[in-house]
Parts: C-alpha cells; sequence; structure tokens
C-alpha cells in the first residue's frame, strides 16, 4: 500500500501516529538462565493482555528504583534487571528479586493469590497453584 511515491509522505506519517505496539509473542516460555534444576512456567501473554494492563507486569529503571510503565517505553526481559549482578540482596517479601523466580513469584503468584481471594470461580482453576504455571 505504501509502495507508490507518492504517497510515500502520508504512509510514513500514518505509520508514525498508528504504529501497531509491539505486543511481544502470545505465549512466552519463561526458563531462568543457567539454572541447575530448570521448571519452566508456561504464561499465556495475550490472554493476560487482555485481562490486564500492560504496566500491571511491565516497569522500567532509573538510579536503580522501579519507574511505571508508560504506553510505548520499551520492554526487557526481566531478567535483564532481576539478575545478581544488579539486584544483589533485593527482596520483596519472602521473594527474592535477584533472580528470575523471585521476579516471577512476586508479580504471578503474588496477582494469582490476590484473585483467589477476589472471585471465588479463579480458586476452582486453581490459578494459585503450581501446576498452573509450572505444568505437571
Ligand atoms: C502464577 C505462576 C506461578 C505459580 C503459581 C508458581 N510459579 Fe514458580 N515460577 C513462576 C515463574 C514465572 C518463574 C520464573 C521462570 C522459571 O524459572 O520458570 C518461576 C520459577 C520457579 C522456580 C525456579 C526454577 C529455576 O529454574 O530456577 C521454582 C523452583 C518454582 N518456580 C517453584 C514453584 C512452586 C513449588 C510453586 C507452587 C508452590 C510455584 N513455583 C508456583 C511462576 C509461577
Ligand atoms: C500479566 C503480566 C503481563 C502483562 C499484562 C503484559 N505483559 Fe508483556 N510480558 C510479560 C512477561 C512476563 C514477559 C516475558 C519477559 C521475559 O521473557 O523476561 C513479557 C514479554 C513482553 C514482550 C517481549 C519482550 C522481549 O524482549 O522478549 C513485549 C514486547 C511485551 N511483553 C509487551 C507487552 C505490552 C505492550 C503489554 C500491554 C499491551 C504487555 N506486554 C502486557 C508480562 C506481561
Ligand atoms: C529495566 C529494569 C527492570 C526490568 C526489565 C524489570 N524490572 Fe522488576 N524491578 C526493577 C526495579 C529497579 C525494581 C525495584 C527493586 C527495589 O525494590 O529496589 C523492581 C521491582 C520488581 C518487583 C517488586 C516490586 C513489585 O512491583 O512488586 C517485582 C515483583 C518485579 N520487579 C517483577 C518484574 C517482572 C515480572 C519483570 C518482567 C516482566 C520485571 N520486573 C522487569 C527493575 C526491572
Ligand atoms: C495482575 C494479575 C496477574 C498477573 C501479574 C499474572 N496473572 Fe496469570 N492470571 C491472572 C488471572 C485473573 C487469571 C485467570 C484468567 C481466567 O481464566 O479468567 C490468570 C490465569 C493464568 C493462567 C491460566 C490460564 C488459563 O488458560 O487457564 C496461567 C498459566 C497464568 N495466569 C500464568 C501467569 C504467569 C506465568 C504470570 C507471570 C509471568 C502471570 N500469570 C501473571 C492474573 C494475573
Amino acid at each position: 500500500m505504501c509502495g507508490a511515491a507518492a504517497a510515500f509522505l502520508l504512509c510514513g506519517l500514518m505509520s508514525t501516529g498508528f504504529a501497531e505496539e509491539n505486543k511481544g509473542p502470545e505465549t512466552i516460555t519463561m526458563t531462568a538462565t543457567g539454572s541447575a534444576k530448570p521448571k519452566p512456567a508456561v504464561f499465556p501473554h495475550k490472554k493476560h493482555q487482555e485481562l490486564l494492563k500492560c504496566g500491571d507486569c511491565h516497569h522500567g529503571e532509573k538510579d536503580g528504583k522501579q519507574v511505571p510503565y508508560a504506553e510505548g517505553d520499551p520492554v526487557g526481559k526481566c531478567e535483564s534487571c532481576h539478575n545478581a549482578e544488579k539486584m544483589a540482596g533485593k527482596t520483596k517479601g519472602a521473594n527474592k528479586l535477584d533472580t528470575l523466580k523471585g521476579a516471577g513469584h512476586g508479580n504471578c503468584v503474588d496477582c494469582h493469590k490476590e484473585m483467589v481471594k477476589k472471585d471465588p470461580a479463579l480458586k476452582e482453576k486453581n490459578i494459585d497453584k503450581c501446576a498452573t504455571c509450572h505444568g505437571k
């Protein structure tokens, strides 16, 4: 559609104005790098995007502090920050934030537990149980 030279400028403007946000993969299998006992977690990303806001999970970092996600911000892998080098010793409750497990459990598991308290139907679905994310 944008092939015609005459339409080039207009198409250029349109693609800036209506640029599709990069939403990432529909399903993601998360595995900690270099883990001795890998326990992959299967994450239906698209399904969560339909239920939640990007900023419920994604955030940035400035001067070692967490900064909220704003629409269009670049999205990095959790492990690019949640690793032993960048976050040594940091915790949130029982979760060590310097591991992918800690970031995952601090985000995924905490929300799933909250949701189960609020909605009995989600309790029926066992979304707070290990097998929901880690399989059998
Ligand atoms: C809501 C999803 C979710 C639930 C429920 C959950 N986990 Fe996880 N878990 C993750 C994510 C995400 C990671 C980080 C990615 C990975 O290593 O699998 C993780 C990582 C781990 C790891 C580290 C694996 C490694 O290679 O270092 C262990 C061990 C683990 N979980 C055990 C459990 C156990 C035991 C339960 C139940 C008591 C549980 N998890 C419940 C999402 C979940
Ligand atoms: C329920 C939590 C959650 C929500 C909501 C969510 N994401 Fe994600 N997203 C993740 C996780 C977890 C990953 C995997 C990160 C990793 O592999 O370390 C991811 C991965 C991505 C990636 C790929 C990053 C990469 O480098 O591999 C993009 C892009 C992305 N998300 C964009 C979005 C956008 C845009 C939205 C909102 C429309 C959104 N996400 C909503 C949790 C979420
Ligand atoms: C650009 C760096 C960066 C990326 C990428 C990142 N985080 Fe974080 N995250 C931080 C920083 C900084 C903090 C604050 C640490 C502290 O308490 O000092 C934080 C805090 C957290 C916390 C504890 C506070 C809270 O919000 O509950 C969780 C859980 C968490 N991150 C999960 C994740 C997950 C899951 C991903 C991937 C979807 C991710 N983070 C990606 C930098 C990052
Ligand atoms: C802010 C809340 C929230 C966060 C964060 C979150 N989830 Fe969920 N998740 C939900 C809710 C709500 C459901 C139930 C959706 C339904 O079936 O109605 C769910 C369902 C699921 C299911 C079951 C899907 C199905 O088809 O039955 C899996 C697997 C899952 N989440 C994995 C994860 C993993 C892994 C993460 C972290 C990377 C995560 N979730 C982060 C709220 C959350």
